[in-house]
């Protein structure tokens, strides 16, 4: 942080924080200020577990399978020793599954261990864990003076500092910034105030500058329009792939499955029958004889690319892997359960 930003900024810390203790969320992973000054500490497995979580869905989403896990899996030494098809399907419905194989693997390491690694450095060497989530949990179970930047907190920075230059280097300079800005006493509640300032006053869209506890720092809210920042580079449009999915339902209730291999997309997760997926559409290579009805389509966007596949149902036998509806209407990442729900929305379902 430059001499001139040293100065600019140095009220934002405890204007930040009085906010915060007025202001909290009341989250389930968290502790709140009272509970802090009352001199409670945070269980490094819940701080993890929920920004494992947190990084890829809303608090609202994420909140729910919190509880699940919390509930399921009390202790990290219980989540390392369930069965992977268990944990797999518990976060169906998440997205980015590797993430779930990471924390299992994350969670079996620390079990082995004996303990968490308490520093940012010792604990990004875990996996699945990079240097946002590192940086939270040092700072949020630990105390450690660690700064937990993610893109919420990339977004106000851009704003204080009406960021102009080439987005990756404006990001290297929040990150030098936020690191100078922790103040070493009270670093896990710098840490969530930022969380709230992002999720709360500084949105994405329609930032609520009046209720700002920064907004006299803010250059972006000088200027008159501070919702055009961060300005990063344009997106190129995705790929699409498409291909054929295949419900194949039976007499008793069950549509035949399979499980993913473990590495690649969707790895180690229950699926369903596809063909390949390809650039264009192709004939559908049916598994069986059976009567394959159309039944629409469904659209999905991964990463790196956006999945187009067409829904195809039949009534048949199953000779292989079956699930049961209900169980699969879980256990199913979001592409293949949106598939199995329009093949048996408009169908008498077999019982
Ligand atoms: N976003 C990322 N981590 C979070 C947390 N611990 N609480 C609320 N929002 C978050």
């Amino acid at each position: 942080m430059s001499m001139k930003e040293k100065l600019r900024f140095a009220d934002l810390s405890d204007q930040l924080l009085d906010w915060y203790h007025e202001q909290a969320r009341d989250l389930p992973w968290r502790l709140g200020p009272k509970a802090r000054a009352a001199g409670a500490v945070a269980d490094p497995y819940r701080v993890w577990l929920a920004e494992i979580m947190l990084q890829q869905t809303t608090v609202p989403h994420a909140t729910r399978y919190y509880l699940e896990f919390t509930k399921r899996w009390p202790k990290v030494s219980d989540l390392a020793a369930a069965a992977d098809e268990d944990v797999m399907a518990a976060w169906a419905g998440l997205g980015y599954y590797a993430r779930a194989r990471n924390l299992l693997k994350c969670a079996r390491e620390v079990t082995a261990l004996g303990a968490w690694p308490v520093t940012a450095d010792a604990l990004q060497k875990l996996p699945g864990i990079g240097p946002y989530t590192a940086g939270a949990v040092a700072a949020l179970a630990f105390g450690r003076r660690s700064a937990a930047v993610d893109g919420n907190v990339e977004r106000v920075f851009s704003r204080l500092l009406a960021s102009k230059g080439e987005w990756a280097s404006e990001k290297s300079r929040i990150r030098g910034i936020v690191e100078d800005l922790v103040p070493a006493d009270r670093p896990a509640e710098f840490a969530e105030a930022l969380m709230d300032l992002g999720a709360t006053i500084c949105t994405p869209k329609s930032p609520n500058c009046l209720l700002c506890p920064l907004q006299e720092h803010c250059e972006g809210r000088v200027e008159g329009d501070p919702s055009r920042y961060p300005i990063k580079p344009k997106k190129t449009a995705k790929p699409t792939r498409q291909g054929h999915v295949f419900i194949m339902l039976d007499q008793n209730g069950r549509v035949r499955t399979e499980r993913r291999p473990d590495k690649g997309l969707l790895g180690g997760m229950l699926g369903l029958p596809t063909s390949d997926w390809q650039d264009d559409l192709g004939v559908p290579q049916f598994p069986s004889d059976a009567n394959w009805q159309d039944c629409g389509e469904v659209r999905h966007v991964f990463t790196h690319f956006a999945l187009y596949l067409k829904v195809w149902r039949a009534e048949d036998q199953i000779d292989g892997q079956s699930t049961a509806l209900e169980a699969a209407a879980d256990a199913l990442p979001s592409v293949f359960a949106k598939a199995l729900n329009l093949a048996i929305r408009d169908h008498h379902t077999p019982k």
